[in-house]
């Protein structure tokens, strides 16, 4: 007996709902383990709905205490209720009220969807569908309506209550109980319903929008740590203005509240007025967060702000959807972390995650149109394809029309749909509107999962002075045939041996980028005076593989002459990413001068730029570049020797950036990205003299943790330690984990590291881990720092010969799943590229595949997530 395939829902078969709801009332009382919700529902018919349907709320988990329609108990016979659904067999005809009172237990909720406890804060998720765990629903987010919330509960217990929207009312209930009232007057879905109560310290700020609404920001966070919730609140001021100028969007309610808690499935969530938060993407400090943390807080708090225009005015008809609202608004946060920071450092750090996460998921079992066509579990669909891939989608979109036409069809796109559920295609129609462009074609990036090849091959004439490229895309469509060619935006130019070309042009190219619509095409290029090496997909113009041979001494005049940054840092990743997949000793000097020379030239002008050129293509990407048959351990050697070689090739020169960067004694920490940068780079030289010298590199790390004044240089230095065996890492790491018992947050980062040594010692210490007073499977943040870590960031040790590595993480899996199914399937998806494995390593993955497959009631998220991998 094994768990059925879960049906599917189809995106052909969208229909509107019969019923609608204008209003929700809603009382409820909080309680550990029986919390009581009181909802009156205005409902009426729909008019584009089926007339005298009867009307199906959605449940989960729900016990009904009462139900009344129109203030009179319902009777017996009018309706059928279980945990899963409440339904109206005859409806009224005309607009109606519905009282639901419902019984849920929060601290059974290990879920961590619907209304739950997290170190005794209660919070809510309700997207995609949490919302039906707290009462009897249409829970769909074309179903909007306006939210007043009474929330009462114990004073002492929960001294801070939260909703939605602006609170307009608050006072005791007798002795021990206080309540408070909630108004949101945007129409919503359910999905962005939200309440918080519990004992919180906050940090608040006043800003005053475009509009003149002064508006109250509040960041709550566990007392006691409060001062490390100013960047956050930093980081939501700098969004709200940023949101004004850039897209001429402000703020919409009096107040802005965000809240971190320490039990969360995701990143966090954009409930209307009321943002949700993983306290890792909150709480900061020079002493507990790197510079990474610092950027990673400042997008996310962007990200969930910018969903109140992306998102909540307009949100989204359906799940297929599910794009419309993240990639649009992955595309806004890129947009303002770049103007925050570095755009050139921040693109190249957008395309590594985008390779990283979402080419492999493109490429193996788990992939899915930006827009899928049909879904058992949705929330197996908040994927790199749908945020980072759909982000790209709307990037290039910006290419092709221009950045005027843009903010235009923006502007269009949020004045036609205010207030509505929409679609990809409602988006698309306010670029045609503003442009007369028909972008059907263009649609297809909507629709067709996998990442296209673009082959590009150049010829030059000497005599005519021309230069032509010839660029042909391929994307093998349903059933292996070749499908309708993508629209695809190919910034370029061309690069003479004393920088780029300026003279050379060509009527086909415009602004820098010429675009591809069909399968093939030739570009010719007037007054080329030398031969040139071509610069092609210059910024990353689309999320394609390129295919053009250059030899490395092309690659390297692009590395010093080209214009632009992005392919500068593309080629010395492609030199490099060849001296992995095929070693070669004469070619890896050559290198070894080429960046020595860019580091001489440039590496102090921009630390940043050049931490990224040292920052050699991950072992995962060289899997990823391979056809089939992939031996990690093979692309973990070759990797370490050749960052050994470059090591030692660029001692003197490493060296010298460490000694120019190191911090003035006494200077405090500042997160900005210039700063970050200095820090970026230093820290790659260590390593890579690590690399090179181990034991001298083990001294210096150990030095270096002595004497780190933040937690960025402090995990550098260890990181670099974590990969050099011996008695001085060991040190290093119990002096690490008694240092920060306290903070778990800090353990997540000693958790990880550990986790990803690529030894065969790994394992144990990982069995070993798991026992760890800090470690619990009930903690996402927990799970995803050691297991997910493993599974994720240790390739050879995941997919250990023997199998054992697959085992592990099969375990967890089994073990999370009847508590926690979307973390369970979340973590099961690190098995996606397994077919991709040498036969051997394959073998034992499918096995350990198997045998999850053969518990029995194995929740959907995994089950999905399992028969998709399997298929
Ligand atoms: N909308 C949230 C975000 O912007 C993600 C929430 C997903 N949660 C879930 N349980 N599916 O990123
Ligand atoms: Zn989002």
């Amino acid at each position: 007996m094994r768990t059925e395939t879960p049906p599917l829902i189809r995106l052909e078969e969208y229909r509107p709902s019969d019923y609608l709801i204008d209003r929700v009332d809603l009382d409820i009382r909080l309680d550990p383990h029986a919390a009581r919700i009181d909802a009156t529902l205005a409902l009426r018919p729909n008019p584009a709905g089926v007339a005298g349907a009867p009307l199906n709320l959605d449940g989960d988990d729900l016990r009904l205490v009462s139900a009344a329609l129109d203030g009179a108990p319902l009777s017996p016979d009018a309706y059928t209720v279980s945990p899963a659904g409440l339904s109206l067999l005859t409806p009224p005809r005309q607009p109606f009220s519905l009282r639901l009172v419902t019984e849920i237990d929060p601290t059974a909720n290990t879920k961590l969807m619907g209304l739950y406890r997290s170190n005794g804060v209660y919070c809510t998720q309700c997207e995609a569908d949490g919302f039906r765990r707290i009462t009897y629903f249409l829970d769909r987010p074309d179903v909007m309506a306006v939210y007043t919330t009474r929330i009462e509960a114990d004073r002492t217990e929960a001294p801070v209550l939260l909703g939605n929207g602006n609170r307009i009312e608050a006072g005791p209930v007798g002795a021990d109980r206080h309540f408070a009232v909630w108004h949101d007057p945007h129409p919503k879905p359910a999905y962005l319903f939200a309440l918080v109560g519990g004992r919180l310290g906050k940090v608040e700020t006043q800003f005053t929008t475009a509009e003149g609404r002064a508006v109250t920001c509040a960041v709550y966070v566990e007392p006691g740590k409060e001062s490390r919730a100013d960047y956050a609140l930093d980081a939501v001021i700098r969004s709200m203005q940023w949101d004004e100028t850039a897209f001429g969007r402000a703020y919409d309610l009096d107040v802005f509240n965000v809240v971190a808690v320490s039990d969360f499935n995701m990143g966090a969530m954009e409930n209307k007025g009321l943002n949700i938060f993983n306290d890792k993407y909150v709480l900061a400090s020079p002493e507990t967060a790197t510079d990474g943390d610092y950027a990673a807080i400042e997008a996310i708090i962007a990200h969930e702000y910018f969903h109140n225009w992306s998102g909540n005015r307009v949100t989204c008809r359906d799940w297929f959807q599910l794009c419309l609202k993240e990639g649009l608004t992955v595309f806004r946060d890129q947009e303002f972390s770049s103007d925050m920071r570095s755009r050139p450092v921040h693109r190249i750090a957008e395309v590594r995650s985008l390779r990283a996460r979402q080419f492999p998921e493109d490429a193996g079992p788990l992939r899915h149109p930006v827009r899928p066509r049909a879904y058992a579990e949705i929330n197996n669909f908040y994927t790199a394809t749908v945020y980072d891939k759909g982000a790209e989608i709307v990037r290039m979109l910006r290419t092709l029309i221009g950045a005027p036409a843009f903010r235009a069809g923006m502007d269009r796109y949020f004045a036609d749909n205010d207030g509505r559920a929409a679609t990809v295609e409602d988006f698309l129609a306010a670029f045609t509107a503003v442009t007369g462009r028909d972008l059907t074609d263009f649609a297809r990036w909507y629709e067709r999962p996998g990442t296209p090849r673009l082959s590009v091959t150049g010829r030059y004439d000497p005599q005519a002075a021309r230069y032509t490229l010839r660029l042909a895309q391929s994307l093998p469509g349903e059933g292996g045939q070749d499908g309708a060619p993508l629209v695809i935006p190919v910034a370029l130019g061309l690069v003479g041996s004393a920088g780029p070309l300026e003279a050379a042009t060509s009527a086909q190219v415009r602004e820098g980028v010429f675009v591809l619509d069909r399968s093939e095409a030739e570009i010719v290029f007037g007054g080329v005076t030398e031969e040139p090496v071509p610069s092609v997909l210059r910024d990353f113009s689309a999320p394609v593989r390129l295919d053009l041979a250059l030899t490395d001494a092309q690659r390297m005049r692009l590395l010093a002459q080209d214009s632009d940054p992005f392919n500068r840092w593309q080629a010395a990743q492609d030199v490099a990413l060849r001296l992995i997949l095929k070693p070669d000793a004469g070619r890896m000097e050559a290198f070894a001068e080429a960046l020595g020379r860019f580091l001489d030239g440039e590496a102090l002008a921009d630390p940043a730029f050049a931490a990224l050129v040292l920052a050699l293509p991950s072992e995962g990407e060289a899997a990823d570049a391979l056809p089939a048959d992939v031996d990690p351990d093979a692309i973990h050697q070759a990797r370490v020797a050749l960052r050994a070689d470059l090591g030692r090739s660029l001692r003197p020169r490493l060296e010298r950036i460490d000694a120019a960067l190191a911090p003035v004694p006494g200077a405090p920490y500042s997160p900005d990205a210039a700063s970050a940068g200095r820090r970026a780079l230093r820290n790659a030289a260590l390593d890579l003299i690590a690399a090179g010298d181990p034991a001298a590199g083990a001294a210096w790390a150990a030095e270096r943790l002595a004497g780190a004044t933040n937690m960025t240089d402090r995990l550098a230095a260890l990181a670099t330690l974590a990969l050099i065996p011996g008695e001085t890492r060991e040190a290093a790491l119990a002096d690490f984990a008694a240092r920060y018992a306290d903070e778990p947050l800090v353990l997540d980062k000693w958790f990880a590291i550990q986790a990803q040594i690529p030894e065969a010692g790994t394992l144990e210490r990982i069995t070993r881990l798991q026992d760890h007073p800090a470690f619990t499977l009930t903690n996402p943040n927990r799970v995803r720092a050691l297991i997910g870590s493993f599974a994720f960031g240790n390739p050879t040790q995941f997919a250990r010969p023997d199998g054992a590595g697959f085992a592990c993480v099969a375990r967890t899996v089994a073990a999370l799943d009847p508590t926690n199914p979307q973390v369970a399937a979340r973590l099961l998806t690190a098995f996606g590229s397994w077919r991709r494995l040498e036969k051997s390593r394959s073998a034992k993955a499918a096995e350990m595949l198997n045998g999850i497959k053969a518990i029995r009631g194995l929740s959907r998220d995994t089950a999905d997530i399992l028969a998709r991998t399997l298929e």
